[in-house]
C-alpha cells in the first residue's frame, strides 16, 4: 500500500523546531543557572534581570497590536488574527512585573532597589529588536520572541529542588512559580494562533529572525549573569 503523502508540517512545528534546534545554549546557560554553587547570590541578580525583561511584554504586546492596525496592515488577514490574540493575551500577562517585585521584596532586595537600577544594554537590544520590527515592517515578528519567551517554563518540581536545596523559601519563586503552572497554556494558545493564520514563508522567515534573536540575546544575558556582571549587584 502507498502511504499517504506526508501532511504539511504546522506554523508551530515549524518555530518549536527552530527553537530546539538553536536553544541549546540558552539550554546549557540554563542548566548552570539552576546548578550554579552561587545560586542565592545569581538569583538576586538574576530577578534585576527578569524584571527588566518582563516590564516590558505587555507595552511590547500593546506596540504590537496597534501596529497590526496600521493604514498600511488594512485587510491583512494574518495581522488581524494575531491582533485578535494579542488583545487576549494582554491581560493575561498583565501584573507579571509585579510578582518579580514580590521576590525581589522576598529576597531582601527590595523592590525599589530594582526599579531604580539602569537595566542592562543586552535587555534594551533584547527588547527593541522586536519594536523595530513591530513598527517599521511586520507586528508579526514578535511571535518569534512570545515563543521563546513563554516557550519552556522551568518545571514546579525543579523550583521546589532549588528552593530547597538552597534553603530559600519558595515565597522568594513567585513569579517562577506561577509561569510553571500558566505559560504551558500560553504556549498552546500561541501555537493554535499560528497554525490558524495564513502565514506565508516571509512571515515564518521573519519569525525566524525574531526567534533567533531572543534566543542568541537571552543567551548572552544569561551568560553574563552567570560570569558576574561589570555593574554592582544588588
Ligand atoms: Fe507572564
Ligand atoms: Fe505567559
Amino acid at each position: 500500500m502507498i502511504p499517504a503523502a506526508s501532511a504539511e508540517v504546522s506554523n508551530s512545528a515549524i518555530i518549536r523546531a527552530k527553537i530546539d534546534l538553536f536553544g541549546g545554549r540558552l539550554g546549557q546557560a540554563s542548566h548552570a543557572f539552576w546548578n550554579s554553587p552561587h545560586f542565592a547570590s545569581i538569583y538576586r541578580e538574576q530577578l534585576f534581570l527578569s524584571h527588566a525583561i518582563v516590564r516590558a511584554s505587555v507595552p511590547l504586546m500593546q506596540a504590537a497590536e496597534e501596529a497590526c492596525r496600521y493604514p498600511q496592515h488594512a485587510g491583512d488577514a494574518v495581522l488581524e488574527g494575531f491582533a485578535r490574540y494579542l488583545r487576549h493575551h494582554i491581560p493575561e500577562e498583565t501584573g507579571h512585573d509585579r510578582w518579580v517585585l514580590d521576590d525581589a521584596d522576598a529576597m531582601g532586595i527590595g523592590r525599589a532597589a530594582i526599579l531604580a537600577r539602569q537595566p542592562k544594554e543586552s535587555v534594551a537590544r533584547l527588547v527593541g529588536v522586536p519594536y523595530y520590527w513591530i513598527r517599521h515592517y511586520n507586528p508579526i515578528a514578535l511571535c518569534g520572541y512570545i515563543a521563546v519567551l513563554e516557550g519552556r517554563p522551568p518545571t514546579l518540581e525543579l523550583i521546589g529542588e532549588v528552593a530547597a536545596r538552597n534553603n530559600l523559601p519558595l515565597e522568594c519563586f513567585t513569579n517562577l512559580t506561577h509561569h510553571a503552572r500558566i505559560d504551558p497554556h500560553h504556549r498552546r494558545d500561541l501555537d493554535d494562533v499560528l497554525d490558524a493564520l495564513p502565514l506565508t514563508a516571509e512571515h515564518l522567515a521573519l519569525i525566524g529572525l525574531t526567534t533567533l534573536h531572543t534566543l542568541r540575546t537571552l543567551t548572552e544575558i544569561m551568560n553574563e549573569l552567570l560570569a558576574g556582571t561589570e555593574s554592582p549587584s544588588i
